[in-house]
């Protein structure tokens, strides 16, 4: 039995820090590179080793490829103690991405890639496997597998969480197919027209009846719970590095949730979490332990 399997991606990360952003014109065409390092990272796996970090028994489905890369995030993973056994290692190089980071902020530019041949097929997902745990994670990468993943855990009456960064003919599907739909900032206004927040929010309230949650940012969270809205500053903290920090917000509020927090107090350890995973290099190198996040409430 596991409190979450998780659906979804993982990445190398070819992290470049840079003292500005690239820009074709002026200074900045030409940007000398402070450091580089590889990383495993990717939204699910981050997701996972969050979870794994807080405690919580961890299962990953999703596909490796049989390079280094691959090599690597799969070793990270088994090294945090995240399952393996339904992992699919396909011929071809590790989805990766290159991030570019402004250092001076942290923030950071994602360019990504990945060959077809490593996409997560419906019929990779086990239904027993997805029976097997308390809480279902999908992201949208392979948003097929992930509306199958989310269909038999619904029927199965395992929750889902899910984790929503673009706009594609099926992304109104996922969001109907889950529990919780926790979004990226862009899509409430790209799903439903709305640019303002809390009215995009109560638009797709219309059509889905649990909580809703988007990440802003800096300045944190907001979640609809019925027609009550919630919104959690970000606590200030140094950035070092910002990737990663929707997915280790996406595995404490899972946590949270879980144990069976109030939506305000969820929302609390999420930001918390995620905040200090800003603090660290890395998307999988920022995940913060139970301990590090629950002592960090109300004092970063
Ligand atoms: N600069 C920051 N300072 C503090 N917390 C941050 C910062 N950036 C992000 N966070 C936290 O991480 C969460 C996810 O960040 P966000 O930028 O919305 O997602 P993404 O990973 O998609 O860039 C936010 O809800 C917030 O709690
Ligand atoms: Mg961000």
């Amino acid at each position: 039995m596991f409190d979450v399997l998780g659906v979804g991606a993982c990445s190398i990360d070819y992290v470049y820090r840079l003292p500005d952003y690239p820009r074709p014109d002026g200074p900045s065409a030409k940007l000398r590179i402070s450091s580089r390092t590889i990383s495993p990272g990717g939204q699910t796996a981050t997701v996972l080793c969050t979870c794994a970090a807080l405690g919580l028994r961890t299962k990953y489905v999703g596909t490796v490829g049989n390079d280094d890369g691959g090599r690597r995030v799969r070793e990270e993973l088994m090294r945090r103690g995240v399952d393996l056994a339904d992992l699919v290692e396909r011929n071809g190089p590790n989805p990766y991405a290159v991030v570019l980071l402004d250092e001076r902020q942290g923030e950071r530019i994602v360019l990504w890639d990945r060959d077809d041949g490593l996409r997560l097929r419906p019929d990779d997902i086990r239904p027993e496997v997805i029976r097997s745990a308390r809480l279902v994670h999908v992201d949208d990468v392979d948003a097929e597998a992930a509306l199958r993943a989310a269909s038999l855990a619904r029927s199965a009456g395992v929750r889902v969480t899910s984790d929503i960064e673009q706009v594609t003919e099926l992304t109104q599907r996922l969001v109907a197919a889950v529990d919780v739909p926790i979004l990226a900032e862009h899509v409430p206004a790209a799903l439903t027209g709305e640019h303002d927040m809390e009215r995009a929010l109560r638009a797709i309230r219309r059509g889905h009846a649990g909580l809703l949650c988007v990440t802003l940012g800096a300045r944190g969270a907001m979640l609809l719970e019925g027609d009550h809205l919630y919104h959690e500053p970000a606590p200030r903290v140094k950035v070092v590095d910002t990737t990663g920090a929707g997915d280790v917000f996406r595995g404490a509020f899972i946590h949270a949730l879980l144990r069976g927090d109030a939506p305000r107090d969820i929302l609390r350890f999420a930001t918390t979490a995620a905040a200090l995973s800003c603090t660290k290099p890395g998307a999988i190198g920022g995940v913060p332990t139970l301990e590090e996040a629950t002592k960090s409430i109300g004092a970063i």
